[in-house]
């Protein structure tokens, strides 16, 4: 099983916490490879593509409530060029901050859940929210919660 991290991110905390799941996940699937959304659309969700691996959209939340810049054109892709992703299977960690956005927490990563599952793709395990108004380091957090959530989609070891 491979597994591909689609991030978006405005001032690289998602990116750190993906490249740490890179470095730190590499034993328990065959590849880890890194992708920031900026030039992605539905195409990453092909078939054959999709055949033997696991996504994990990784993104912070921006505006009020909004996915980061760099993934505004992969998240309206997927709307209009809907395609069946019931091949499909992903995880979503949410980047965002309680503290000065609670009514809109991690809403950047909930929209990408919503809009995935509307178009048939099957998420494995819950959301991992994290927290920038917590003290726990994105990157640890992020990983620990990643190696569960491996194990739960049926990852133990390549
Ligand atoms: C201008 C601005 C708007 C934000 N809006 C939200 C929001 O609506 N909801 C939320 O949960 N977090 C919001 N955040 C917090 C970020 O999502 C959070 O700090 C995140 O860790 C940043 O990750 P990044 O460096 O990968 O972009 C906002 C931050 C900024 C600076």
């Amino acid at each position: 099983m491979k597994l591909t991290i689609l991030v978006g991110t405005m001032t690289s905390t998602a990116d750190y916490v993906a490249q740490a799941i890179e470095m730190d996940c590499a034993d328990l699937v065959a590849a880890i490879e890194v992708r920031l959304m900026d030039d992605l659309d539905s195409g990453i969700f092909d078939v054959e593509k999709s055949n033997d691996t696991l996504y994990l959209i990784c993104t912070s939340t921006y505006g009020s409530g909004d996915v980061p810049d760099n993934a505004q054109a992969f998240y309206e892709s997927l709307a209009f060029q809907p395609q069946f992703l019931g091949h499909v299977r992903y995880g979503v960690i949410a980047l965002g901050d309680s503290g000065s956005h609670q009514s809109t927490f991690c809403f950047g990563g909930k929209k990408f859940d919503e809009r995935l599952r509307d178009l048939g793709a099957q998420r494995v395990g819950e959301i991992c929210c994290l927290d920038a108004s917590s003290e726990a380091l994105p990157e640890t957090a992020g990983v620990h919660w990643c190696r569960e959530w491996l194990a739960k989609a049926g990852c133990e070891g390549s």
